[in-house]
């Protein structure tokens, strides 16, 4: 895994952006694999600047999301869809069709992540797909005992991570307790793998998933066996090193 220290999160940011503008700049019909969460949110505004100031087009660009939660409209503020929407999509030249959430309200949730799958590979492969890293491990909402070997599902949420995302939420009885997620094994088949850390928070996270052993039980350790993986991390991320 090739390690990028930056000073902070505006660094990770810009840093991030210039590698997504490199990707769509060179690639003929990119396809872009992306997260919603605190993390890639400097990157998304980074974009928006770089479209504004005509130094990228997202005209020929698909996109597919990782994640999305069980139960929640693509209106709802709260779902990815919207995330996507309002912090990206919205603001940039994509084709709306060319951007793919998973249903979360699909009325046949198996049914649902075998299209996905299938969508993913109709476009060929993800050339680069940006992931943030749970407290606990998690890529995606892939939780920790996931087997390496996962395709697109439906997960139960872990307590923890329904803490961690309650901040969003009015409560954390709002907080759903499924979710559709790219699988462990999809997210390896993308081309190119850009994992974002920032903050003293996910120190610890970090240190293990440098140090620590490959094992089910933290999902991102995965990585380490991917040929083409960059991890742009913070300073306070990897203070634990
Ligand atoms: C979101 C996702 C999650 C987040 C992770 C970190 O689409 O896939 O794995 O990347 O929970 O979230 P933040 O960035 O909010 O710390």
């Amino acid at each position: 895994m090739n390690i990028i220290r930056v000073k902070d999160y505006d660094e990770m940011s810009q840093k991030a952006c210039e590698m997504i503008i490199s990707v769509v700049r060179s690639t003929e019909k990119p396809v872009l694999g992306l997260a919603t969460g605190s993390t890639p949110e400097g990157l998304y505004k980074c974009l928006i600047e770089q479209y504004q100031s005509n130094k990228v087009s997202f005209d020929n660009v698909t996109t597919f999301n990782l994640d999305e939660y069980v139960g929640l409209e693509g209106n709802d503020p709260n779902s990815y869809r919207y995330f996507m929407d309002s912090n990206f999509f919205d603001h940039i030249n994509i084709q709306k069709n060319n951007t793919h959430v998973p249903n979360g309200i699909a009325k046949d949730l198996e049914e649902e992540v075998l299209q996905y799958e299938e969508l993913i590979k109709e476009n060929g492969a993800i050339d680069m797909q940006v992931l943030g890293i749970g407290l606990n491990g998690h890529i995606g909402f892939n939780e920790p005992g996931t087997a390496f070997s996962s395709r697109t599902h439906v997960v139960e949420l872990d307590e923890s991570t329904r803490n961690a995302n309650a901040r969003f939420f009015s409560s954390i009885d709002e907080v759903p307790t499924q979710a559709i997620t790219a699988g462990i094994e999809t997210i390896m088949e993308s081309k190119k793998i850009v994992l974002l850390v920032s903050g003293e928070a996910k120190a610890e996270t970090v240190a293990r998933l440098l140090n620590g052993e490959i094992t089910e039980n933290f999902p991102a350790s995965i990585l380490h066996k991917h040929p083409d993986v960059t991890i742009i991390a913070d300073e306070a991320a990897l203070s634990q090193i």
